[in-house]
């Protein structure tokens, strides 16, 4: 089976890229050596900070966070990174060609249940200057060179896009190597199952309300057909069941604090997951418009997602053009 490293080279990802993804993994490797031991290493249970959304930190989070960070600032690969936990981007290396947006940590209200989470990552080429700010992550999803996760599961798994279709690897306990397990990543455009938080219904807007009101009918409705619903609470876990074998999902706009877009996060969940939707031949939309072209405005902005099997991602949309 060919290993992580092998496919890169097959894909002809130039050595620089190639040693980003390799740091990534690596420290994903150590990441999810400390959840294996869970309560064992003494690392659930909330820390006392709190992230710069707000949220309440697990510990996990932040040492989620330092592992990434001292890792790849440390490569000669990497020019300066931004981290959903950071407040600010951090600057690296002068001579790295490249900037990696991530969450350490994603789902991190699942650690405690022993359920699944993972970390989320998206690679630009840096701008070839000097000095390096904010300004120079606010890039385009489409732009991205590479992205994906890696989801700690029963398996610890890597899924990844270089612009070149989705891979699947899995993390080979014995050799500690990620080998290529899924080379034809490819979601259906039509669907029977979709993933999204029904508890906050009543908030969403109109459009969203009627489209997934139509799926609940299921055979009884506008719709003729029955649809399942699935929903692991981390975004991690719910595309990936969605690149393993299709379906819909959406965390959308809703009313409870209308000046925020959404919950997700544009650089570090909506971009790199879109990535790898389209490139398994899903779609991928903020409301209206696709969140590969969205200009970002800040590092943690916020955007409401639509994701997943063509078909269904575009009559939702279509539901918010017609408004
Ligand atoms: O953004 C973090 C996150 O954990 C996502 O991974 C997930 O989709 C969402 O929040 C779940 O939030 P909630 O349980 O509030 O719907």
């Amino acid at each position: 089976m060919q290993s992580l490293s092998q496919q890169l080279r097959t894909d002809k990802v130039t050595d620089s890229l190639a040693s980003v993804i390799d740091t990534l993994s690596k420290a994903c490797k150590d990441i999810a050596i400390l959840l294996q031991n869970g309560a064992m290493s003494e690392i659930l249970g909330s820390a006392d900070e709190q992230n710069v959304q707000g949220e309440t930190q697990k510990k996990l989070d932040v040492i989620s966070n330092d592992i990434l960070k001292q890792q790849l600032l440390d490569s000669a690969d990497v020019r300066a990174i931004a981290s959903e936990e950071e407040e600010y981007i951090v600057a690296g290396k002068t001579e790295g060609k490249y900037l990696v947006a991530f969450d350490p940590l994603d789902g991190s209200s699942n650690i405690d249940i022993n359920s699944m989470v993972g970390t989320i990552f998206s690679i630009f080429a840096a701008p070839n200057k000097t000095d390096i700010n904010e300004s120079d992550f606010l890039l385009t999803g489409r732009q991205q060179a590479a992205a994906g996760y890696v989801l700690y599961g029963p398996s610890v798994m890597l899924v990844l896009t270089t612009g070149n279709g989705v891979q699947m690897y899995t993390l080979d306990q014995k050799n500690g190597e990620f080998v290529l397990t899924n080379d034809q990543v490819s979601i259906d455009r039509d669907t029977q199952e979709y993933a999204i938080n029904m508890a906050n219904q009543r908030h969403w807007a109109q459009p969203m309300q009627q489209y997934i009101g139509e799926l609940q009918q299921g055979s009884d409705g506008v719709r003729e057909k029955n649809f399942n619903m699935r929903w692991v609470a981390a975004m991690v876990a719910d595309v990936h069941r969605i690149l393993c074998r299709g379906g819909f999902f959406s965390y959308p706009w809703d009313n409870r604090e209308p000046e925020k877009p959404g919950k997700l996060r544009l650089m570090y969940e909506a971009n790199p997951m879109s990535l790898l939707v389209e490139q398994a031949g899903g779609k991928a939309f903020a409301d209206q418009t696709a969140i590969l072209d969205i200009q970002p405005s800040h590092i943690h902005q916020r955007v409401p997602v639509i994701l997943g099997a063509a078909n269904e991602v575009s009559l939702c949309v279509k539901y918010h053009t017609e408004v």
